[in-house]
């Protein structure tokens, strides 16, 4: 039995320090401070994101944005000046310390004035064996350009995917925890997060430049 869930916000604020409960594996790397009491009151299962991954999702975000540079994705117009994202430490302890919170109801605590953007995917799970999956996660993103209208309204649905190709976007660092549902209990969540500097500004009415609004100084690749 599996369920898949996405959200998006604009910004996060409200970064406390919370204990980390848990699996250690070396292989993965813990941003979390020492703190008081944790939202993950059932404990955790896993948490982290190992080096292979964070590599990654780095560079599997840069072939999308290439796919954009090279007008590849379909019912999207090609882009000229997508910035190239490097991983950011300081991004990836703020998306771990969001996902050592065990909660997904933090758009209360979001603040329109922050300049980070963040993704969130989470699926639910009866099976210990799967690792985080984070094609899976970054892909479910991805594949909601099917549900965006160059320069049109970005809304839940298709907020994920308009962070990924945003074109001043520079930095991304991710975040990444499973827990029980209960005590105990053998069905689980694994949360996915990840956070953009600068994030998407809705206010900019197109994500990137198109050739035609920009003729004469393309950068076809992700641009350095
Ligand atoms: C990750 O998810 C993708 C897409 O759902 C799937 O094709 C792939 O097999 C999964 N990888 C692993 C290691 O489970």
């Amino acid at each position: 039995m599996r369920f898949v869930l996405i959200f998006s916000w604009f910004c996060i604020y409200y970064i406390d320090m919370l204990p980390q409960i848990g699996f250690d594996n070396t292989n993965y790397i813990s941003t979390t401070t020492e703190g008081e009491t944790s939202r993950c009151i059932f404990g955790v299962y896993e948490y982290g994101i190992s080096t292979k991954d964070r590599v990654f999702i780095v560079n599997r975000h840069n072939e999308y944005r290439k796919l954009i540079s090279k007008n590849m994705v379909p019912n999207q117009p090609g882009g000229v000046d997508l910035m190239k994202m490097r991983y950011d430490s300081y991004l990836a302890i703020k998306a771990q310390q969001s996902a050592d919170k065990c909660r997904y109801d933090y758009d209360s605590s979001c603040q329109n004035d922050s300049p980070i953007g963040q993704n969130l995917f989470m699926t639910m799970s009866a099976s210990f064996e799967d690792k985080p999956n984070w094609t899976e996660a970054l892909h479910s993103w991805f594949s909601q350009h099917d549900l965006y209208l160059f320069g049109g309204s970005i809304q839940t649905l298709n907020r994920h995917y308009v962070q990924m190709i945003w074109a001043k976007t520079t930095r991304i660092g991710c975040g990444y925890v499973a827990f029980p549902l209960k005590r105990g209990h053998f069905m689980f969540y694994r949360y996915y997060i990840c956070n953009y500097l600068p994030g998407l500004n809705p206010i900019d009415v197109y994500p990137y430049k198109t050739e035609v609004m920009m003729p004469n100084t393309p950068c076809y690749e992700p641009c350095n």
